[in-house]
C-alpha cells in the first residue's frame, strides 16, 4: 500500500496549528476609514447606496469620530460635500471650505488621528470633473485641462495642509500631480505632510455609490481620458513609476477587488507601502447580499479583506472598517 508522500492536512488539524502557521493578519491598523461630512447642520443621514455610512454636518460629526475611536481604528480619509460648487471648485481649496474645517475639528477632537485627505475637485466643480474644463474649439468638445487643474489642487492641497492633514492623497489623476503637490507643500513649509498617490486609479463602474453619496457624477462625458482603462496592466507600472520618480510617499490601486493583480505587480516592483481602495461598489454589493440573507457579511469581509493583504495591501481603505475592526476583536462572538 502506497501512503501520499506529502500530507498538507497535519497542518491544518486544529485551530491551533492553524494559526501557527497564518500567513496573513489583519489588524484595524491597516484600516482607513472613509468619513463624508456634509454642509448644513445636525445632518446624520444615512447614504442610501451605502448602508450603515452617513453624511454628517460638522456639528454632528464628533459623534462618529468618537465611535470611530471606540472601534479601535486610527486613521480616517475626508470627503467634503460644500454648499456651492462652481466651474473651478473653488470651495476644494477655501480656507474655510467644508473639509478644510472638518479636518480642524478632527484634529481637535482627535489629535491622534492620522487625517487623509482626499485631493480632488469633482465634489466641488458644478460640471462634476475632477479638474477645470476648456472648450476645445478645434474638436468641438470639453476637455479637462491638466495644467490647469495642477495649480488648483495645489492650492487644495496646501490648504488641507494647513487645516492640519497629516496624508494628501490626491486622486484626480492629472498628469505630474505628485510632483507639484510636492512642490506646493514644500514651498509652503509642509515638508513632513505625505502624499499617498492614487496612482493606479481605474475608470471604472465601482466607483457609483461614492458618487451619489459625493454628489460628484460628471455632467457629461465620463472620466475616461484622465481615469486608466481597466484592461490595462502594464500602464500601471508606468503610471506608479512617475509617481515615484515625483515623490510619492505611498501608491494606491484602486479599485481593489477586480485589480489585485496590479496590486501584487506593485508591491513587487516598488519599496513604497501599498494601498488597497476597497471602493463603494465594493461594499455595496456585499451589504446587499447581506441584507437578502445571501452570504455571511462578516465571513465574506475578513475573508475578503484578507485577500487585499495577501495580495500586498499594507492599507486598507474601506468602508467595512468599523464593523471589521469590531469582528476582529471578537466582540460580537462575546
Ligand atoms: C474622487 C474620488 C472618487 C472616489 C474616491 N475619490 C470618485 C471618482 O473618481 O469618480 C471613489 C471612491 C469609492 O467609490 O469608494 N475623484
Amino acid at each position: 500500500m502506497s501512503f501520499p508522500i506529502t500530507r498538507h492536512r497535519r497542518l491544518r488539524r486544529t485551530a491551533g496549528i492553524r494559526s501557527l502557521i497564518r500567513e496573513t493578519m489583519l489588524t484595524s491598523n491597516d484600516f482607513i476609514y472613509p468619513v463624508f461630512v456634509t454642509h448644513g447642520e445636525n445632518v446624520k443621514e444615512e447614504i442610501s447606496s451605502l448602508p450603515g455610512v452617513y453624511h454628517y454636518s460638522l456639528d454632528r460629526l464628533r459623534e462618529e469620530i468618537e465611535d470611530i475611536v471606540a472601534a479601535g481604528l486610527a486613521s480616517v480619509l475626508v470627503f467634503g460635500i460644500p454648499e456651492t460648487k462652481d466651474a473651478i471648485g473653488s470651495s476644494a481649496f477655501a480656507n474655510d471650505g467644508i473639509v478644510q474645517r472638518a479636518i480642524r475639528s478632527i484634529k481637535e477632537w482627535a489629535p491622534e488621528m492620522v487625517v487623509v485627505a482626499d485631493t480632488c475637485l469633482c465634489q466641488f466643480t458644478d460640471h462634476g470633473h475632477c479638474g477645470v474644463v476648456h472648450h476645445d474649439e478645434a474638436t468641438g468638445t470639453a476637455v479637462v485641462d491638466n495644467d490647469h487643474s495642477l495649480e488648483l489642487l495645489v492650492k487644495t492641497a496646501i490648504s488641507q495642509a494647513e487645516a492640519g492633514a497629516d496624508i494628501i492623497a490626491p486622486s484626480n489623476m492629472m498628469d505630474g500631480f505628485v510632483a507639484a503637490i510636492r512642490e506646493g507643500l514644500d514651498e509652503a513649509g509642509y515638508h513632513e505632510v505625505a502624499i499617498m498617490s492614487y496612482s493606479v486609479k481605474y475608470a471604472s463602474a465601482f466607483y457609483g455609490p461614492f458618487r451619489e453619496a459625493a454628489h460628484s457624477t460628471p455632467q457629461f462625458g465620463d472620466r475616461k481620458t484622465y481615469q486608466m482603462d481597466p484592461a490595462n496592466k502594464r500602464e500601471a507600472l508606468r503610471e506608479a513609476d512617475s509617481d515615484v520618480t515625483e515623490g510619492a510617499d505611498m501608491l494606491m490601486v484602486k479599485p481593489a477587488l477586480a485589480y489585485l493583480d496590479v496590486l501584487a505587480m506593485l508591491k513587487e516592483q516598488f519599496d513604497l507601502p501599498v494601498v488597497a481602495y476597497n471602493v463603494s461598489a465594493e461594499y455595496s454589493m456585499v451589504k446587499a447580499a447581506a441584507a437578502n440573507g445571501w452570504l455571511n457579511e462578516r465571513a465574506i469581509v475578513l475573508e475578503t479583506l484578507t485577500g487585499m493583504k495577501r495580495a500586498g495591501a499594507d492599507i486598507i481603505i474601506t468602508y467595512h472598517a468599523k464593523d471589521a475592526a469590531r469582528w476582529l476583536r471578537g466582540e460580537d462572538l462575546q
